[in-house]
């Protein structure tokens, strides 16, 4: 299964099949247990990856770069502003020249067809570190952690409450995939994108999952086992975090909403987390929130993806 995954792109889950997923999480755990006995894997001894950032990181950034060097290669932190492309240098340009020097190029931009394009013209794997529209590497990190504390994928109802943003359209793919119920709430006009929805459902028939979309944060919580959220603003909608603040009131996940979930359920967020909006201290802090978990689980899915693909 994995001889499928080499050479090629991680742009979102929707280019890669239920088995796919599940063999990348199993890498992960495979990484994961030998990191954790000291056991070390040179897997890319020799190998570069050209790591392009256009928008801040911490656990992209730091996951990716350590994780290089932890399966013997390197990673290249190369920061828009001080490459080329800063100054006008196209996209295609940049892909192949990065292509001659490096062996797998990840970038964290704003528009998913930057990262398309710039696929299109690398020779190497080229890896989605988050635009816009998707977050894939997070959303194989949160279904290892789910799997990690729920033992399964399938059947498991996941209720995102907030923004239907990147982070949200990846779990609604990932999850579909894998026959998980995700169940979106989002304040009316922040829905996530009717193209992404719609493909969901259609992976959701196949798996024998479910998407189901709602405004209301109290109706997706009951029962729940996995409660997850994210920023009211992501990243480059800081001119309308605002406005966000007063349409968001309601949408955060607190003690009464976690109330409403399975009892053992567990809270999660991409991070990093405002705390008193989509999410209170307290329940960040308590013995239900695995976010840790979550951010620590970057490291080993990013292994996996790099090993398989590299
Ligand atoms: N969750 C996530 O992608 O974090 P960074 O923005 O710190 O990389
Ligand atoms: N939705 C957030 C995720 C950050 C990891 C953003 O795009 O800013």
């Amino acid at each position: 299964m994995l001889q499928s995954l080499k050479g090629r792109d991680f742009l979102s889950l929707k280019d890669f099949t239920k088995e796919e997923i599940l063999a990348l999480i199993n890498l992960a755990i495979e990484l994961k247990s030998c990191h954790k006995q000291g056991i070390r894997k040179d897997i890319l001894a020799g190998k570069t990856l050209a790591m392009i950032f256009q928008k801040s990181s911490t656990r992209t950034r730091v996951s990716f770069e350590a994780g290089m060097f932890q399966l013997g290669g390197q990673g290249l932190f190369l920061n828009t502003q001080d490459l080329q492309m800063g100054r006008g240098e196209p996209i295609a340009d940049t892909a192949r020249v990065l292509s001659r020097y490096v062996d797998g190029i990840l970038i964290r931009t704003y528009e998913q067809k930057e990262v398309e394009e710039l696929a299109y013209y690398s020779q190497v794997p080229v890896i989605n570190g988050l635009t816009d529209l998707y977050h894939p590497t997070q959303a194989l990190a949160d279904m290892l952690t789910i799997y990690e504390h729920k033992g399964k994928l399938e059947g498991i109802i996941l209720a995102y409450i907030g923004d239907g943003n990147n982070m949200v359209h990846s779990l609604m793919i990932g999850g579909a995939k894998l026959g998980m119920e995700v169940r979106v709430a989002t304040p009316i006009g922040y829905e996530p994108k009717k193209e992404v929805i719609e493909m969901a459902k259609t992976f959701a028939e196949e798996s024998g999952g479910k998407i189901i979309l709602s405004n209301s944060p109290q109706d997706v919580a009951q029962g729940a086992d996995v409660l997850y959220t994210d920023v009211w603003a992501s990243m480059g909608q800081e001119k309308e975090a605002e406005i966000r603040k007063n349409k968001f009131q309601g949408f955060q996940i607190n003690d009464k909403i976690l109330k409403l979930a399975s009892e053992g359920a567990i809270v999660m967020h991409c991070l990093p987390a405002h705390r008193g909006e989509e999410i209170t201290h307290e329940v960040m802090e308590g013995p239900q929130s695995v976010v840790f978990d979550e951010a620590e689980n970057r490291l080993h899915a990013h292994k996996a993806i790099l090993a398989a693909l590299l």
